[in-house]
């Protein structure tokens, strides 16, 4: 998978026009007209086979647009994947970058609102349990993402004009953020998301 990665971004990558890019897009979320990475082909539909764990396969300020939707929490080393982001984006190039709400899952555990959180992946009956799924997933979640860590990532990346945005109404980039991206934003309470997002540009 490294090497397709490497042979993708050295041979194939586009070069020229518009070039939007989704991680991450799972069974569902295959967006039509964007470059859809994943590093799983089977499990899921996508035009590029890479892990984006390593650098991402594109070359230097060629991308207009990433979009990825609770794909970073399993990702190892956040501070290179922003730095990633980056540099592959061209000057005022965006981002849109979504995964689970570590503020407001810290706030409905302290308020012990055990039915914010669901069952998954674990049947669990204590908010502690409940919690422990939606942080970790069962060891797939590597990290807890909160705005201001996220905030500190992608300045410390570059990135500017960082803004918090919720799911599936908010966004800065309509031009990229359109109906069918938006359509792919489950959330099931627009008060207290599930899903914290943030949007940068370069
Ligand atoms: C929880 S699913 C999210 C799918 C979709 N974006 C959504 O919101 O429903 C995480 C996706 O990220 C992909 N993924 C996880 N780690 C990855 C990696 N290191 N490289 C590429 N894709 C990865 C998985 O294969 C999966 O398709």
């Amino acid at each position: 998978m490294y090497v397709n990665g490497l042979l993708y971004k050295h041979l194939r990558s586009p070069e020229k026009g518009l070039i939007k890019v989704q991680l991450g897009p799972g069974q569902k979320n295959y967006l039509e007209g964007w470059i859809n990475v994943d590093a799983n082909m089977f499990t899921g539909k996508c035009d590029v086979w890479a892990d984006i764990r390593n650098p991402l396969p594109f070359r230097d300020e060629k991308v207009d647009f990433f979009y990825s939707h609770h794909v970073i929490e399993h990702l190892p080393d956040l501070q290179l994947h922003f730095n990633e982001l980056y540099r592959c984006l061209k000057p005022g190039g965006k981002i849109r970058v979504a995964g689970p709400n570590g503020d407001v899952a810290i706030q409905k555990f302290v308020e012990n609102d055990s039915a914010w959180f669901s069952d998954f992946p674990d049947k669990r009956e204590s908010i502690g349990g409940r919690f422990e799924n939606y942080i970790f997933c069962r060891g797939e979640h590597m990290t807890i993402l909160t705005w201001s860590y996220l905030n500190e990532l992608a300045a410390a990346a570059g990135f500017k004009n960082l803004r918090l945005c919720k799911p599936i109404t908010e966004t800065g980039f309509p031009e990229f953020v359109d109906a069918q991206v938006l359509s792919k934003e489950w959330e099931s309470t627009p008060d207290h998301p599930h899903t914290i997002i943030i949007e940068a540009e370069k």
